[in-house]
């Protein structure tokens, strides 16, 4: 499987200008990219404008919600995402579930999103302070459990999921979850998503799981031969043209 590398640009940039930039800038240099799946995930706003510069790169959603039309004020749905020509969407990263999203709602968006025939990327992920505590195992078991709850071994669903792992502590911070660490957790995930998808049979496809959290130029490569992970969630390295190139070619060239 070629690693899939995902820029998700939060709430940046500020400009529609900006976003034109970075993207044609990125754009120009994947041209020829054969060994990697580059997707990125503007803000809402700039994902119509971009859709008509798509070249080999895919486009993604930083969240969606979960129905696909009606009386939701402020709401975007998988349909009209799937419409702009998004392939992928982002669900439950910490920053929405610090705003309040529950497991809950992360599992009604998963489902809404496969139904709607895209890619969902679940993020989970542990604090700091239960990562202290010795907790991690467990909170990311559960965080599983109820995101995707009724899911289990469904492989209509389960084919377009994709998992992404990131630690919250290490969440723009320039402290990156060490490869070794991120390795076990890595090993730790496989095992719970064994019977999510026992229905791909033995040997077959294995839902993706990527690392997120500090990943740049220097690191990203690790995480995906050292530490197994089939690709990477970058924030703030997929902001830099430049640093957000030069992890693609490393990645791909490897
Ligand atoms: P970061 O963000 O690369 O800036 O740490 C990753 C993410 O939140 O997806």
């Amino acid at each position: 499987m070629k690693p899939l590398i995902v820029a998700n640009w939060k709430c940046n940039p500020t400009t529609l200008q900006e976003a034109k930039r970075l993207f044609n800038s990125v754009k120009e240099e994947m041209r020829n990219l054969k060994n990697s799946e580059v997707v990125i995930c503007p803000p809402f706003v700039y994902l119509s404008n971009i859709q008509y510069l798509k070249s080999n790169i895919k486009l993604g959603a930083q969240d969606c919600f979960w129905e696909g039309k009606g009386a939701f004020t402020g709401e975007i749905s998988p349909l009209m995402l799937k419409n702009l020509g998004c392939e992928y969407v982002i669900v439950g990263h910490s920053e929405r579930r610090k705003l309040g999203e529950t497991d809950e709602m992360i599992n009604k968006k998963i489902k809404a999103a496969l139904s709607a025939k895209l890619k969902p990327i679940l993020c989970i992920g542990e604090t700091g302070e239960e990562r202290k505590q010795g907790k991690t195992f467990k909170v990311l078991k559960n965080q599983l459990k109820n995101d995707l709850k009724y899911l289990i071994s469904n492989i209509y669903y389960l084919k377009s999921l994709i998992i992404a792992y990131e630690p919250l502590w290490a969440i723009g911070t320039g402290n990156p979850c060490e490869p070794k660490e991120a390795k076990k957790v890595y090993l730790f995930l496989r095992k719970i998503l064994a019977p999510y998808q026992a229905c791909f049979g033995a040997g077959l496809k294995k839902i993706p799981i990527l690392y997120g959290g500090s990943v740049n130029s220097e690191n990203a490569t690790s995480y995906i031969h050292e530490a197994n992970f089939q690709g990477l969630l970058v924030g703030g390295a997929s902001l830099k043209a430049e640093e957000f190139i030069k992890m693609v070619r490393i990645v791909s060239n490897y």
